[in-house]
């Protein structure tokens, strides 16, 4: 098993790259599978969860290929349309093929994605909208059997919560259906809108993507492109915050701070200074931040839930009390009890955790259990004083191409062992 171990206290300066984003890059890959010919995706990174992705594109007969951030997807040999149960539980994310696979071969067959490091993640959305666009879904023993007898047709639908993966896998799956569909209530992460911006390219008629309704006029068939994966909204959230718990200075690049609208206005409450221009970010921290009062996850353009675990270890030094409410996800604060562990001063009930800040953290044994959890910890060791081992370095691997390379570079003490 690898750790990470950091000696805390270091300061940071430099510039420091943001690498393509995770939550853009996975349903990207899924949807090469309704491309005819080549995709060439650039920026995409290299990550556990991208490489799962081209598993399973190389299980369903397309030829993948890797040079250095572009991955490149043939699918003119594709011939299944079944997904690997074990691939299917390496990432859960990876039921947004649904939609692609149903599009492109017109059935599907794959694992319930099941529970998960954040608490159940049902996939009910996903499946009554498919359900209206046409596919026929059988679930059993926890395999879900789909098909889609007369063709997927176009249709009207209203979500009742704006979930990311049930836009994306509505997208996808209409992208190729006759007629119209009219999506409500969709989300509007940047991350849909890049995706549309990407099947637009391939041929797809999409508008309205990163608003809450979408209109797909489908198309008979879509070709290959090539296109550049947006920069990862939360990576650069986690550089700004190593930047604030450890009081310094950074230069992010890379990064596109329109995504990062409500997340600015958070560090520059603790008493950062964001400066944000054309597409980088300078984030200054002083030594001693402040509390912050109420930050909610909501859905975008509200603050992100993958960033909320990233906020907490500059609140947890931070002058003040701090109050965060996780709205999203019902079980997204497993990172507590491990700050904790180093002397942060932490009370939940329910979905509100109170951060009373302390002096300062301590370094300690502890122990990544997700992914935006994980990186927190490697936030806290940065910004404790001593030594911290972060172990399960495996759950952060999964969002971070190499962690401790780029905060290492601009002056953080980490290493893997
Ligand atoms: C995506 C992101 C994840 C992020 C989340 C919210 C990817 C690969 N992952 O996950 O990093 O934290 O958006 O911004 O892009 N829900 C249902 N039924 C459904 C679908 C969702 O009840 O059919 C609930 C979920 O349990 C959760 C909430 O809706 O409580 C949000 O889920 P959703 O927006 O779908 O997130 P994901 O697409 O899974």
């Amino acid at each position: 098993m690898q750790r990470l171990k950091i000696e805390g206290g270091r300061k940071l300066s430099g510039e420091i790259c943001v690498h393509g984003a995770k939550n853009a890059a996975l349903p990207l890959l899924a949807a090469c599978v309704l491309a005819k010919g080549e995709t060439v995706l650039h920026n995409c990174p290299k990550l556990s969860d991208s490489y799962a992705a081209l598993r399973i594109l190389s299980c369903l007969g397309c030829r993948c290929k890797r040079e250095g951030d572009t991955a490149i997807v043939n699918t003119d040999a594709l011939a299944g349309f079944d997904v690997p149960d074990d691939l299917m539980r390496e990432m859960r994310s990876s039921i947004v093929f649904l939609g692609a696979i149903l599009g492109r071969c017109g059935r599907c067959k794959l694992s319930f994605p099941g529970g998960c490091e954040l608490g159940p993640r049902p996939i009910d959305l996903h499946i009554k909208a498919l359900r209206k666009l046409g596919a026929v879904i059988k679930e059993e023993y926890g395999l879900l059997d789909c098909e889609v007898p007369s063709g997927l047709r176009g249709s009207r639908i209203s979500l009742s919560f704006p979930s990311v993966g049930a836009t994306e896998n509505i997208i996808l799956a209409a992208s190729t259906a006759k007629g119209e569909t009219v999506i409500e209530n969709a989300a509007r992460e940047p991350e849909i809108a890049d995706l549309a911006g990407f099947l637009n390219k391939c041929g797809a008629r999409i508008k309205g993507a990163g608003t809450s309704r979408i209109v797909i006029a489908g198309v008979d068939e879509l070709f290959g492109c090539e296109y550049n994966v947006m920069p990862d909204r939360i990576v650069a959230c986690t550089y700004m915050s190593a930047a604030a718990v450890t009081g310094s200075e950074l230069n992010i690049k890379k990064v596109n701070y329109h995504d990062l609208t409500s997340v600015i206005p958070v560090f520059e409450e603790m008493g950062c200074t964001v400066f944000p221009f054309s597409d980088n970010i300078y984030i200054s921290a002083k030594k001693r931040l402040s509390a912050v009062k109420n930050v909610r996850t909501m859905p975008y353009p509200g603050f992100p839930t993958d960033a909320q675990a990233i906020l907490m270890p500059p609140l947890c030094t931070a002058q003040g009390t701090s109050v965060i409410v996780e709205n999203i996800f019902e079980s997204r604060y497993r990172h507590i009890d491990e700050l904790c562990r180093m002397g942060a001063r932490i009370k939940t009930e329910g979905r509100v955790a109170v951060i009373e800040g302390v002096k300062t953290l301590y370094g300690a044994n502890v122990m990544a259990t997700d992914l935006r959890g994980g990186a927190a910890l490697v936030l806290a060791g940065m910004g404790a004083q001593g030594e911290t081992i972060v172990s399960n370095v495996k759950y952060i691997d999964r969002g971070y191409e190499s962690i401790e390379t780029d905060l290492t570079k601009v002056g953080a003490s980490i290493v893997r062992i």
